[in-house]
């Protein structure tokens, strides 16, 4: 395996988890391949899962087995890197593989323990009685029926994780894909657009990415920033009485997002929009951090997220402003009108050809 695409201890370990479906494949004992696909849980560093307690796979007990896991990230044409070539096309990809074996569960509380991981995060809404072996009521609701469910046990033996986003290629040649990625838009290519960053070896600058003052257009919205960008919008005078978890969902369900970071990768700007992706968008939660304010981050802030591939062919982009409208104007936002102490403000991409 090329080392280049070897995936360290912690990335395997990430990826794996992010898996909740595997492939399990192995020889039964009369020679024939078998492959099996199981919901798992990741729990203890092992691998569980559940089924009836018959079929083909309980032939795969004790056996040699290999499960294993793909995703693509995306798939890069050629043309991103070469006008006339088509032989640079890829697909940008993370694949990760374990071997061992499967055992059976037998006690009851061990199979209550895995079965409330691998039931429990996959219901994050609604209610229901924990599978606890001290809860009153889990001999009447549970026992009998995690009795005669077969539950599985995968101990690993062998860990391989492979992975391609580029971060083997140049610099130039990795913000030629960005580039492309940012252009083309389609779904997945912004998440994609993170995880090639991340990935290099190189701080990539793509051309859009570059911002005032050394600072970087952000435009996946991970954990980190979505906490940071909550904090950047506590108190804003548009979002009276909005706590962080408020401030963070409303990010998270944006049709599209962009911020500006430091080169310490510090957020100090934010701005989103949600959109039909045809005809309306509302543009909001615009935000720089009072310290960097002045120095032309809020106006590259709104031009990135007017240039996300989101956004940027939507014919009728709306906000309102209580007093940033010098800041909108020169961007091609041109005023509507006044309701209250708020001014009504549109923009209508020339480049959009109106519906007939
Ligand atoms: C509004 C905000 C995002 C602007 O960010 P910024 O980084 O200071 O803006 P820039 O430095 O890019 O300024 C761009 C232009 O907009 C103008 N501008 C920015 N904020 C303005 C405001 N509140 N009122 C009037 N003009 C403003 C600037 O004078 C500048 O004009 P210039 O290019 O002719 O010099 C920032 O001030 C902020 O976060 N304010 C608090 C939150 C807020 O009001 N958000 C907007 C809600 S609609």
């Amino acid at each position: 395996m090329s080392e280049r695409k070897r995936m360290s201890p912690e990335r395997f370990e990430a990826e794996l988890a992010r898996h909740r479906q595997l492939s399990f494949a192995g020889v039964d004992p009369r020679g024939r391949p078998l492959v099996r696909v199981f919901d798992v849980v990741h729990h203890q560093g092992r691998i569980y899962m559940h089924g009836a307690p018959r079929g083909e796979k309980l032939a795969l007990l004790g056996r040699p087995l290999v499960a294993h896991a793909h995703r693509v990230v995306a798939e890069i044409p050629s043309h991103f890197t070469d006008p006339r070539r088509a032989c640079p096309a890829t697909t940008f990809y993370a694949s990760v593989q374990v071997e061992g074996q499967f055992s059976t569960v037998d006690a009851l509380e061990r199979k209550a323990e895995v079965l409330s991981q691998l039931v429990g995060g996959r219901q994050a809404t609604g209610s229901f009685v924990a599978m606890d072996p001290a809860h009153p009521e889990f001999a009447r609701l549970y026992a009998k029926v995690i009795d005669a469910l077969w539950v599985g046990e995968f101990e690993i033996s062998a860990r391989h994780g492979r992975f391609n986003f580029g971060q083997h290629k140049s610099a130039a040649v990795a913000e030629a894909i960005l580039e492309g990625l940012w252009t083309r838009g389609a779904a997945g290519d912004i998440e994609a657009i993170g995880e090639i960053l991340e990935a290099h070896p190189q701080r990539l600058a793509p051309s859009w990415s570059r911002g005032p003052e050394g600072t970087r257009l952000c435009v996946n919205l991970d954990r980190r920033r979505t906490e940071a960008s909550a904090r950047l919008l506590e108190g804003a005078y548009w979002r009276p009485n909005y706590d962080l978890e408020m401030l963070a969902g409303v990010q998270v369900a944006a049709s599209a997002w962009v911020g500006l970071e430091t080169p310490e990768g510090e957020l100090v700007g934010t701005a989103r929009a949600v959109s039909d992706g045809v005809d309306y968008a509302y543009i909001g939660d615009v935000m720089v951090a009072e310290p960097w304010r002045g120095r032309g981050l809020g106006k590259a802030l709104t031009r990135g997220l007017l240039d996300h591939p989101r956004l940027r062919s939507v014919r009728h982009q709306f906000l309102v402003t209580r007093d940033a409208m010098e800041l909108y104007a020169p961007l091609g936002f041109d005023t509507l009108g006044r309701l209250g102490t708020r001014t009504w403000m549109r923009r209508r991409p020339a480049s959009v050809e109106s519906p007939r």
